[in-house]
């Protein structure tokens, strides 16, 4: 059976997915979660029967590369589909023009770019033993160079397109060992990070993102994809 491996399976977006493949029946979902504390819909979850053999918790902070090995060491042999969906959204009203904080800038691009890049080095090997040997980063068009035309939120667009930088990279590398890497925007989608006045619930977001994943192919390498399979300009 294929495995997806998610990153920030906790809620929002990375638990919409977990849910979606784990009901599809036909894959494994390795959830992964950086404390368990803030994982109390994904554990409500795991009591349901029907989900029982086919989601298994790991704890997985991409803040920490510890974390990320010990959670490498207690998987299988392969992951088909890597999805680095944990990000945060930093401080909102950060600016070029007031001045932003460099300790709130590194942490996001640690959380951002730097752990996903790390989980993909990680997992390289499982991800080149398996069938469909594809990584999603859940990046944002607010990481988009060519689209930032407004202040605000510097902080996360510099990180995504940091993400977006090392997405191509990735796709450049990995590309003899025919392993897809992409970025994707999900959509502006209501959870903790899009808020309330967001446009797509995470239902319909994760049909949306779940049918872009399952057209990719080697041909997507190092592309920017919104979730309606539009290519994004860097
Ligand atoms: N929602 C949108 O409109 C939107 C738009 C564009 C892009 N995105 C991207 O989509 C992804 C998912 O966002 P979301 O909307 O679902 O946000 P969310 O509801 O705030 O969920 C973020 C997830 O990331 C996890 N996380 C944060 N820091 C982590 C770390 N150091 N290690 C491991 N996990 C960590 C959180 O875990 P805890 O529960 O422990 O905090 C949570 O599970 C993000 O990369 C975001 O940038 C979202």
């Amino acid at each position: 059976m294929p495995n997806v491996l998610i990153t920030g399976a906790s809620r929002g977006i990375g638990l919409g997915l977990t849910k979606f493949y784990a009901q599809l029946d036909k894959y494994h979902v390795y959830a992964c979660v950086r404390s368990l504390d803030s994982s109390g819909d994904l554990r409500m979850l795991l009591q349901q029967t029907k989900f029982k053999n086919k989601i298994t918790l790991i704890m997985l902070d991409v803040l920490s590369p510890t974390s990320i090995i010990e959670a490498k060491n207690k998987i299988g042999p392969s992951i088909d589909i890597l999805i680095n969906n944990a990000g945060i959204l930093g401080p909102i009203d950060s600016n070029c023009r007031d001045g932003i904080d460099p300790t709130e800038l590194i942490n996001v691009f640690q959380t951002n770019a730097i752990g996903p890049y790390l989980v993909a080095k990680i997992f390289f090997n499982k991800i080149k033993s398996s069938k469909d040997k594809l990584i999603v980063n859940v990046s944002s068009d607010m990481g988009s160079i060519s689209n930032n035309n407004l202040e605000g939120y510097d902080i996360y667009r510099a990180s995504k397109c940091a993400l977006n930088s090392l997405t191509k990279s990735l796709s450049n590398a990995y590309k003899k060992d025919l392993i897809s890497v992409v970025a994707i925007h999900p959509g502006w989608v209501k959870t903790r990070l899009g808020g309330e006045n967001a446009i797509l619930s995470v239902e319909k977001a994760i049909q949306n993102i779940v049918e872009l994943i399952s057209k990719l192919n080697l041909k997507d390498s190092g592309t920017f994809l919104s979730y309606d399979g539009i290519i994004l300009p860097w």
